[in-house]
């Protein structure tokens, strides 16, 4: 059986949110540089985008750079940076022609030049694709998220566009990151540390949440099997009781 095949009676998610935690941690195991930890990380990242397309899951949305992460040695960010500008580089075409729309979210504007000017020729070489969303959460923080919302909402409420009752959830959620999407259905982080460390805050308010040992240069396709059946074994209730749900198993909208 394909992989494609094994997939169909599948409940599968829409939108996978992934920490690729433990790069560092594979490499001291075997007495290389932290860096090398991160180049060995990158295969795992485009073996998942693969999968993804190969499934049919729709959204992708993979954390990268934390704002948290400019605090590491200057020596790793430096080389992550390099390590992000020369991946996107060379992966772009591939990307582009797997039907990928590749979008970063999180405050840009501390990258250098060249960087940026990547990212935005790489978002607008893609931006009418529709096989699969890929997002790269990079200098990204879910707080800056929430605060950059509030701040859109404050500035039109001074301007008089809005009045105080029209600060929603809903008007709030229309200013956050990934608002074109689903929210993500299955979160999964890697390196067996068991917390979010301000990735997308909001958008997993009803999330599953699977955390794993596996160190993140090690996920691979089986790894991800076990995270997507896992999922397909959640019941998602949304406040509602099992009984109301029963027989209507995945993603339900509430
Ligand atoms: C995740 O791996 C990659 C980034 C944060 C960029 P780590 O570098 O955090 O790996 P560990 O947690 O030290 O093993
Ligand atoms: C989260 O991992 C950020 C990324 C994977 C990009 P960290 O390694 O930075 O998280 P903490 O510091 O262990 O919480
Ligand atoms: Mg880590």
């Amino acid at each position: 059986m394909t992989t494609e095949q094994k997939d169909i009676q599948k409940i599968l998610p829409q939108h996978v949110a992934v920490v690729m935690d433990g790069n560092g941690r594979w490499a001291k195991k075997r007495f290389l540089p932290r860096t090398a930890g991160h180049k060995a990380g990158v295969k795992s990242t485009r073996r998942l985008v693969e999968l993804c397309s190969i499934k049919g899951i729709g959204a992708l949305t993979l954390f990268a750079f934390s704002s948290e992460n400019w605090s590491r040695p200057d020596q790793e960010v430096s080389s992550l940076m390099s390590l992000f500008l020369s991946t996107l580089n060379s992966e772009l075409n591939k990307l582009h022609e797997q039907g990928v729309r590749i979008r970063f979210i999180g405050d840009r504007t501390r990258f250098s030049e060249k960087l940026q000017a990547s990212i935005t020729a790489a978002e607008k070489k893609t931006e009418a694709n529709s096989k699969l969303k890929l997002n790269i959460a990079a200098n990204y923080g879910g707080r800056w998220d929430i605060v950059n919302a509030a701040r859109i909402l404050s500035r039109k409420l001074v301007n008089g566009d809005i009045t105080e009752n029209q600060i929603t959830e809903q008007a709030l959620t229309r200013q956050l990151c990934l608002v074109d999407l689903p929210e993500p259905d299955l979160f999964i982080r890697t390196g067996g540390e068991q917390r979010i460390s301000n990735f997308l805050l909001w958008q997993i308010a009803y999330t599953e949440l699977f955390f794993t040992d596996t160190l993140w240069p090690e996920f691979n396709d089986a790894a991800f099997d076990e995270a997507l059946d896992w999922y397909a074994t959640r019941q998602r209730r949304f406040g509602k009781t099992g009984d109301q749900v029963k027989g209507t198993p995945g993603r339900q909208t509430g």
